[in-house]
Formats: structure tokens, C-alpha cells, sequence
């Protein structure tokens, strides 16, 4: 029976990102290839049956697949130089709960399987929870299949080269209809849990959130030969808008964020043509006000400039309320543990949409996440996955 921590250790290395720190594991690449591999053969050794769906999320069936199961399971992709267990820790502690029940000797009397969502956190094509999102048809496949990675490879022959067919992704009703009830369990993200002293929270929701690109266009030229006043560099409404972003969001309340930041051509003796500037704005009900109003400067600091802005939406989430019940019944079974909404998207939000969805938090004691410092005990890691083990139970064994 293997230990969270054992089955973590296994995969640490996989992805390991040398120039920015931590990991860098994107759907599809060398790196989410080998785990996928790697939790293939973990769930054969563990006598599961394995399926790629339409959409290359991965389900590993403890006895025969079938309608109304209940699934647990979370991601295996990274952000950009992430931690080591946003994602993977969802994902072993499933299969470590499966080794714990099968221990007590328990057997699901209903369908039951382990999956793993694709491109979670969108680090690659740039829309987040894209293997969920196409599961339930929360994005167009036609538009799915046309988003582009930053070398210019469009999803759809990434995956065609991946071996799937991109013409049969999007909504899937067959394997929807499969999910009776999900739960996922994730390191927190943020400090919730450090200070109420328990290994273990239950979500109550997710704050609304959605990530906008803003391309300012102006004049590429020389960083020498081009006075000042003979300018229209993108570079500088681009600047404006990220200052603009944080005294908005302070204003409302609310997230706003610029951690992708890409001038066109990039080269430091050069004024850029093109700024993209990604947004990733969060709040309690103000997120597309906030965007509007950032909209708006965005264009007035670009005419300013003598350059151009344009905005597009490039995913959406409104608040997501986690099912009353199915959470009253896990605190109801877990004894007296924190409930906690969360800042972060999961999969989970997306397919609570469609179906009684939860999700557990293991405490994060550095409440730091997508970064390397993001870390949660091998205690609490167990302690994680006993709590699933025993929602599991619950859930599949009446
Ligand atoms: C994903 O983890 C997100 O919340 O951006
Ligand atoms: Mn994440
Ligand atoms: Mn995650
Ligand atoms: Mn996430």
C-alpha cells in the first residue's frame, strides 16, 4: 500500500523545470507524457481499467465502467515552474485511497473510477480546465481545437499528434452521464487552513474568475534611431495597463493579475510592434465590470500612445456554489472540519455544472501555490487521503 509521499516521490524529477525552478509539465509535452505513463501503469498495477476519452482526459475504472459512478481524480499538467502538488496530489492520493479501502477489503457497489483532467491549468493553449471544459462542452471544440501554444501549434494537431482524433472533442455526453458525483482533493492555495489547525477543509465555492488578453499594436522600430517623440511603442499603455490593473482590482475588492507579459519581437534593442498582455481577473461579481472599466483605459492608454488595443475573453467562470448536500454529507463524515471557498479554478467547478460535485483542501503550510515553495506534510498528505478513502467508502459502498 503505498503513502502519498512514496507515490509524489515517484513522479518527482518528471518535468523538473531548471531555468524557472520547480516544474513545467504542459499537455501533451515529454514531460505530462511520461506521467500520463506513469499513471497508466499505476493503475493497471492497482488491476484498473484504463481509458482515454474524446477529449484525452484519462479514467481508470475500479471494476466495470458504467453510468452514475462516483469519480475522484484531479490533474497531472503544471503551471509554468509550479509546485510539485497542485494537481498530483489529487491524483495519488485517489489511487492511494483505492489502496486503503482495497485494504479493509472494501468494494465498490456502484461504478467507480480515478481520472485525470487534461490541461488543467491552460499552460500551454491557455485556457484553463480545457479537458473539462470540452467533457461538457463549456467551450466550443471548433474553438478549442484553433487555440494556438506559443510556438504557433494549434491544439487540434497537437492532439492528432498525440495519437487522438481532434474531430471527436467536445461535449460527451456518454462519459458524462458516467459521472454520478465528483470529488477532488487539492493542496490549498492560499492560507485558509494554516492557522485552524486541522489537515483537512472542505470547499464551499469558487471565486468567479476569467483571463482576457489585451494586444497593443503599434510601430516596431529602432531603439536608437527613433526619437522619443516619434514613438508608438506598445510597450508603454502595456505598462499602464498593468499598473491600472492592481488599483482597479483594489478598488473593487477584487484579483487582477499580469503574469504573462509578451512583447513582439522581444529583442532589447527593439521597439515592439506588438504587447500582449494577459489578465487574469477574480471577485465576488465584479470580474466583467472590472474588465470593462480596464477595457476602456486600455484603450485610452494606447491612443495616447498613438497605438491600438484589443481585448478578448479568453475563458469565463462565474462563482461556483460546491452542492449543499454532497458537502454537508463529507463534513457530516469527516467530523468537524473547516469548510473553505478558494481564490483557484479546478476542474471540479467546471463539472459542478452537471453534476454533485466537492472538494477537500489539504493544508498548504507555506500558503504559497503555482510556485515551488507551494508544499503540503506527508501527514497532512496522508491524512488527505484518508479523509478521501473515507468519502469514497461512503459514497460508492451505499
Ligand atoms: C488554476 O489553478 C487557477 O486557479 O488559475
Ligand atoms: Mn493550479
Ligand atoms: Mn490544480
Ligand atoms: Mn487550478
Amino acid at each position: 500500500m503505498a503513502r502519498v509521499g512514496e507515490l509524489l516521490g515517484a513522479i518527482d524529477g518528471v518535468g523538473a523545470d531548471r531555468r524557472r525552478g520547480g516544474f513545467s509539465r504542459h499537455v501533451f509535452d515529454d514531460a505530462e507524457r511520461q506521467l500520463r505513463e506513469w499513471f497508466v501503469e499505476q493503475a493497471q498495477a492497482r488491476g484498473l481499467q484504463v481509458e482515454t476519452d474524446r477529449n484525452t482526459n484519462i479514467w481508470a475504472w475500479w471494476g466495470e465502467p458504467g453510468d452514475g459512478a462516483v469519480v475522484t481524480g484531479s490533474h497531472l499538467d503544471s503551471v509554468p515552474g509550479g509546485g510539485a502538488f497542485d494537481g498530483p496530489l489529487g491524483v495519488v492520493s485517489a489511487l492511494s485511497a483505492v489502496d486503503l479501502l482495497r485494504a479493509k477489503g472494501f468494494r465498490p457497489s456502484r461504478p467507480f473510477a480515478v481520472v485525470v483532467f487534461a490541461e488543467e491549468e491552460g499552460g500551454r493553449f491557455g485556457v484553463p480546465c480545457l479537458g473539462s471544459r470540452l467533457l461538457t462542452g463549456t467551450i466550443d471544440a471548433d474553438r478549442a481545437r484553433g487555440l494556438r501554444d506559443p510556438d504557433g501549434v494549434e491544439f487540434g494537431e497537437a492532439m492528432r499528434a498525440f495519437g487522438a482524433a481532434p474531430e471527436r472533442a467536445g461535449r460527451d455526453d456518454a462519459a458524462l452521464r458516467r459521472i454520478g458525483r465528483f470529488v477532488e482533493l487539492h493542496v490549498e492555495q492560499g492560507r485558509g487552513l494554516i492557522d485552524l489547525g486541522g489537515p483537512v477543509a472542505v470547499a464551499s465555492s469558487i471565486l468567479e474568475h476569467g483571463r482576457w488578453r489585451v494586444r497593443f499594436s503599434g510601430q516596431g522600430n529602432h531603439a536608437g534611431a527613433t526619437l522619443i517623440s516619434d514613438r508608438s511603442d506598445p510597450m508603454i499603455p502595456a505598462s499602464r495597463l498593468v499598473l491600472a490593473a492592481r488599483d482597479v482590482a483594489q478598488r473593487c475588492d477584487g484579483r487582477a493579475t499580469v503574469g504573462r507579459l509578451v512583447p513582439n519581437p522581444g529583442g532589447t534593442n527593439v521597439i515592439p510592434s506588438t504587447v500582449d498582455v494577459w489578465l487574469d481577473v477574480r471577485s465576488s461579481g465584479a470580474t466583467r465590470p472590472m474588465v470593462h472599466d480596464l477595457s476602456g483605459m486600455a484603450e485610452e492608454f494606447a491612443a495616447a500612445e498613438g497605438c491600438r488595443a484589443e481585448v478578448s475573453e479568453e475563458s469565463y467562470g462565474d462563482t461556483v456554489h460546491f452542492d449543499a448536500a454532497l458537502r454537508d454529507e463529507l463534513t457530516g463524515l469527516l467530523g468537524d472540519v473547516p469548510v473553505l471557498p478558494t481564490g483557484a479554478g479546478h476542474d471540479a467547478g467546471i463539472l459542478a455544472a452537471e453534476v454533485p460535485t466537492a472538494m477537500l483542501f489539504v493544508r498548504n503550510p507555506t500558503g504559497i501555490s503555482h510556485a515551488p515553495e507551494e508544499y503540503a506534510e506527508p501527514d497532512d498528505c496522508d491524512a488527505g487521503a484518508h479523509a478521501l478513502a473515507r468519502v469514497l467508502e461512503h459514497l460508492a459502498g451505499s
